[in-house]
């Protein structure tokens, strides 16, 4: 059974743009693509640009369902795929009382019923579209790439007690990454790959007044003006889109309506978050405006 997740790239592009996600072009080809080809997107970029919430704005579009395995250091099969719930086994065995032979019960407690799934086979196992975000895929162990690889390549995962259980229906997968390190060539080769970077001065104005309805529209084209100025300086963390956000979500709760030099230093801690990085944009900002 297959999805129809979007059409061509023009309807992947209105279908998020509904759902309060605007992609640029190159986005929405890619979106449009990995429903096409039933491939993974792996979305590589720094913090902030979009990554995750792209997964779920696909998700929204579709009235798919979102499955989330959020991946960290010491993630292991049993917190991504299945476990078999020994207390519930136990209880079962205590409960035969002895009473049944051990392969009876073998087969008893070896079922489904005794099987707590986890993300990853609950994706492919459901029967309704499913978006599966596979998200902070660099924070985990290599060995996890190898199961993963297992199952995206064949969206099947075999279960020794159970046997092989195949997806009916394929997920649409959204695998994200900051890129904290490099990711293995054969992973790689069966996803489709897009980098997601800063969006230009126009698109980030439209992302924040979409988020942020009730800003000014001069006051928003301020807000990712300065935010573009603080990425060029040379930062430990450059502000990204969420922080575009917050910025314009705090002039509003302020009600100012002009992002002057005074106020952008008085709130830069909402965009900014590391002293060295304040010092730096605040000497930045007021030397601009002596000039
Ligand atoms: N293209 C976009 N359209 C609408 N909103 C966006 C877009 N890109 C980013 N955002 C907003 O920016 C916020 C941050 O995005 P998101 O959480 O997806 O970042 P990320 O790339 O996953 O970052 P991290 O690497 O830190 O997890 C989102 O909550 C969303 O509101
Ligand atoms: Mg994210």
């Amino acid at each position: 059974m297959r999805t129809d997740w979007f059409t061509s790239p023009d309807d992947a592009s209105s279908a998020l743009r509904e759902s309060g996600y605007l992609a640029d072009s190159a986005t929405a080809t890619t979106a449009f693509l990995a429903g096409a080809l039933e491939k993974p997107l792996l979305l590589e970029g720094p913090a902030g640009v979009g990554k995750t919430e792209l997964a779920k704005a696909v998700a929204r579009a579709r009235g798919a369902e979102l499955v989330r395995l959020q991946c960290y250091e010491g993630l292991d099969e049993a917190r991504a795929l299945y476990e078999w719930n020994y207390k519930k086994q136990l209880l079962r065995i205590q409960a035969a009382g002895g009473s049944q032979d051990w392969s009876s019960t073998h087969d008893d407690i070896f079922t489904d019923e005794f099987l707590l799934t986890r993300p990853l086979l609950s994706a492919i196992r459901r029967d309704a579209p499913t978006v599966l975000l596979i998200d902070e895929v660099d924070k985990t162990d290599v060995e996890v790439e190898g199961l993963l690889l297992e199952v995206l390549s064949d969206f099947q995962v075999t279960i020794p007690e159970l046997g092989t259980i195949a997806a009916t229906r394929r997920p649409y997968v959204v695998l994200t990454s900051n890129a904290s390190r490099e990711l293995s060539e054969a992973l790689k080769r069966r996803c489709l790959y897009l980098h997601l970077d800063h969006p230009d001065l126009e698109r980030e104005r439209a992302i924040v007044v979409g988020q942020v309805p009730e800003i000014d529209e001069a006051v928003a084209r301020q807000v990712v003006e300065v935010v573009a100025q603080l990425r060029e300086l040379d930062l430990k963390k450059t502000p990204s889109i969420a922080e575009s956000i917050d910025w314009a979500r705090t002039l509003v709760a302020l009600e100012i309506d002009d992002l002057d030099e005074e106020v952008a230093v008085a709130t830069l801690g909402v965009v900014l978050k590391h002293v060295s990085d304040q010092k730096k944009a605040a000497h930045e900002l007021i030397s601009r405006r002596r000039k």
